[in-house]
């Protein structure tokens, strides 16, 4: 099994929080395609020929992307591979670009996974972020993506927000469940450097929110889903039975896969490689058939340290005996030396020989996760 990723690194307009790879909408919009099947020939032997499972179309912005370009997208990597007859494909989608149009070709094409950008159900947080779309226009997109062949539909939202509440975040919540969602990726806003939020809060014009709000909008989260039945399975991610991200599961299990596109990565279980963070650069790589990859070969510890770091942010944690089988034993009892004292406290748990942070304590679990790396022998 293996997963293709193709980031579209197009905006309209760059919010405010966002460091993600984009570019602004351009002609190169309409060539992009194609280059994305010439990068396809050049590099489909980094993974094995093995079913593709799962397709995601990242961003950027999947959706200023027309419907046959997709299409076309799809069909060379179904000449180039074999697509899983049941193979998950996702397209991310910002509200405003969605119409009935684009939605029913996405769907002709194959899509049958959307994840659209709705952050906020709040018209001033909305503004706040630097989004394009209001609320209205947010839940419209969710109503118009269900009545054109949608079921399997994840939305994102962003909590922790400067001046944010319970109420708030919870009137997000409620309506974000009663929109009859499958799926739920909740980040909590984050400062990135070289973004308009990063200058604000080092120039002391944004403050942010204070972490007993934060934990108060986490265990609300919690609280909501749990009602609402949802799986709380990834920090981030929570969904109703069946709809968990296959794409995002695969990912953390170490399944191979190729990322086309600028600032796109690939892993295919030895070497980790990734494309330029520039258009210019990754498109001139292409085009001289030189495509300019930085790659790591990944060592013992470094693949211990990503195995425990993917895990153990999900619900199964992870498996002491695969941890033996895959690693040197001193490695792992190491890790587990240093787990010790955080099963003690209750923010680690060990059971039927699977260690793995408790849902109610994964807001901390990057703390945690972060005592049991291995820096050196
Ligand atoms: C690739 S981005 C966006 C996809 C799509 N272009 C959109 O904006 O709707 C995926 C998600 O990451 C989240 N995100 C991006 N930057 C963030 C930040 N600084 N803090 C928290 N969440 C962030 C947002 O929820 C966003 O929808
Ligand atoms: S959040 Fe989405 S639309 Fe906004 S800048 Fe990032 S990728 Fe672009």
């Amino acid at each position: 099994m293996a997963s293709i990723y193709i980031h579209v690194p197009f905006c309209k307009k760059k919010c405010l929080y966002c460091d993600f790879y984009s570019i602004g909408t351009s002609n190169k919009i309409s060539q992009y395609p194609l280059l994305i099947e010439k990068e396809l020939s050049l590099r489909k032997s980094f993974i094995k020929n093995e079913p593709i499972d799962t397709i995601y179309f990242g961003g950027g912005t999947p959706s200023l992307i027309g419907s046959s370009q997709i299409n076309h997208i799809l069909d060379c990597i179904a000449k180039t591979y074999t697509i899983s007859v049941d193979a998950e494909i996702t397209i991310e989608a910002n509200p405003d670009d969605i119409s009935a149009e684009l939605l029913q070709g996405y769907r002709l094409s194959g899509v049958n996974r959307i994840s659209i950008g709705i952050q906020s159900f709040i018209d001033d947080e909305l503004r706040f972020l630097g989004r394009r779309h209001n609320a209205q226009a947010a839940e419209q997109s969710v109503n118009l993506a269900q009545k054109n062949g949608f079921e399997n539909i994840s939305i994102d939202l962003i909590y922790g927000l400067p001046n944010s509440s319970s109420d708030s975040w919870g009137y997000s919540l409620n309506k974000a469940f009663s929109l009859n969602i499958k799926h739920l990726s909740c980040y909590h806003l984050t400062y990135e450097e070289g973004t308009v939020f990063g200058r604000r809060l080092k120039g002391k014009k944004i403050q942010e929110v204070d972490e007993s709000i934060s934990t108060q909008q986490f265990d609300l989260l919690r609280e909501l889903s749990k009602k609402n039945g949802f799986i709380h399975y990834e920090i981030s991610n929570l969904a109703m039975e069946g709809y968990l991200s296959r794409h995002n599961c695969a990912y953390w299990q170490g399944i191979p896969y190729l990322g086309l596109g600028p600032a796109a990565h690939s892993y295919n279980g030895l070497v980790r490689e990734w494309n330029p963070n520039s258009y210019n650069e990754w498109e001139q790589g292409i085009q001289s058939e030189n495509t300019v990859l930085q790659s790591e070969v990944l060592d013992e510890r470094t693949k211990f340290n990503e195995k425990l770091l993917t895990h153990l942010r999900t619900i199964w944690g992870v498996k002491i005996s695969d941890l033996q089988n895959e690693f040197r034993e001193v490695l792992v009892n190491q890790m587990l030396f240093c787990a010790k004292p955080l099963l003690k406290t209750g923010r680690l748990t060990l059971i039927n020989g699977y260690l793995s942070v408790p849902p109610e304590h994964f807001f901390t679990s990057d703390g945690t996760i972060g005592n049991l790396i291995l820096v050196e022998d």
